[in-house]
């Protein structure tokens, strides 16, 4: 079994391994005494995986509750949120009870923001199922629900006690869907691993859950990283919006029919040639991410103009006065974070375009 500890205010480990889910009992033990503990799921992750982890906590003791939401980043909302809240009142959870994510970011950032909100603050274990949520949202403690102005715009701060990745989670993935973890793990690569970014553009084929440990791990290392030095967001830790400014952008746009990931990676490469064309990076970083993007099959054009681009960005959540901070690869392996003129934008996406 990997373990990595996430040195945090409050450190925490991240474990995986192949078949772990059904460890999930004796590993929760590792952070609680035998409690009350509440699993959320969506319908998806409650059909492929609640019974092992529910039977596992069983008989690790565990008294376990569980609650299944719809799927989808509607959920993400006020209305279930309050049902996930009134849930644990019902059943009479205390602070000395827990909760578990068991799903993707959806089902991570909603249970987080419940755990951090009962009171006053309960623990919680994340169990990503989706790679996404293992290379990202399962770590560095932002959990979020969304409000009708906007994605994200109502959340805390709250570390998980601990992280379970079992790779196997990964083999009932669509291929949309683990593209979209596939492209954050690149970004982690270009931001910090430069070994992790070539082992996803020359591994060999190797055994499915091989590779997808090794994203995870590698990613997970490069997050911890950053968040270890800027545990709240004021800072380094902002690398890793690598991608981020256009990818916002481009989903917005798009209505959301464009996904999380696939938009990432259009944004990572308007950045890079941006910072080709303009001279801001030391080497080509542009033609290795365009072959990641080939590579994979990723959708290259997002279908808008730099001006389309530029005002759905001027309105981004990084923007702080007039400027937005943007994220340039100086090489593969470090970027460095820069400020643009909201005036600038148009030309940025230009360059990049
Ligand atoms: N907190 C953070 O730091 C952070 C970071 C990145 C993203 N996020 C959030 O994460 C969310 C996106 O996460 P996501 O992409 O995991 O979306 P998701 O949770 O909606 O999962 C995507 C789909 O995959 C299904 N699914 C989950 N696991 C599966 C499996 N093993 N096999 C088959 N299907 C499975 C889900 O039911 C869902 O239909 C967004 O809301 C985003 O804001 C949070
Ligand atoms: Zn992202």
């Amino acid at each position: 079994m990997q373990r990595l500890t996430v040195k945090v205010a409050k450190p925490y480990d991240v474990v995986m391994e192949r078949g772990l889910l059904a460890r999930t009992g004796e590993l929760a033990l590792e952070v609680t005494a035998p409690c009350k503990v509440c699993v959320v799921t969506d319908e998806n992750t409650h059909g492929l995986f609640s019974e092992t982890v529910s039977g596992s906590l069983a008989s690790g003791d565990f008294d376990v509750y569980k609650i299944t939401f719809p799927a989808g980043e509607e959920t993400k909302d006020i209305a279930y949120f309050g049902k996930l809240l009134e849930f644990l009142a019902d059943n009479e959870f205390t602070r000395s009870d827990i909760m578990i994510a068991l799903g993707g970011g959806v089902i991570g950032d909603l249970t987080g923001f419940a755990a951090a909100s009962y009171l006053r603050g309960i623990k919680f274990i994340q169990i990503p199922t989706t790679l996404l949520a293992a290379v990202d949202a399962s770590v560095g403690g932002k959990t979020a629900i969304n409000l009708t102005a906007g994605k994200n715009l109502a959340g805390a701060f709250h570390q998980p006690s601990l992280v379970i990745y079992d790779p196997e989670t990964a083999e009932h993935l669509t291929h949309e869907i683990f593209l979209d973890g596939l492209a954050e793990a690149a970004k982690s690569g270009v931001i910090a691993d430069k070994d992790l970014f070539d082992y996803i553009m020359i591994s060999d084929d190797p055994p499915f859950s091989e590779f997808v440990t090794r994203l995870v791990d590698s990613s997970i290392r490069v997050k911890a990283s950053l968040v270890e030095q800027d545990e709240k967001d004021t800072g380094m830790r902002q690398l890793l919006n690598f991608g981020h400014t256009s990818a916002h952008a481009i989903e917005r746009l798009s209505n959301f029919d464009i996904t999380h990931g696939s938009a990432v990676a259009m944004g990572m490469l308007i950045a890079s040639k941006a910072a080709l064309v303009e001279k801001w990076s030391r080497t080509d970083c542009y033609t290795p991410i365009k072959t990641f993007l080939i590579k994979y099959g990723y959708r290259m054009d997002p279908g808008f103009s730099p001006e389309q681009l530029a005002a759905a960005a001027s309105i981004d959540k990084k923007r702080h006065g007039d400027v937005v901070s943007v994220v340039i690869p100086l090489e593969i392996g470090e970027c460095a974070l820069m400020d643009i003129p909201i005036d600038q934008l148009v030309d940025f996406f230009k360059a990049g375009m």
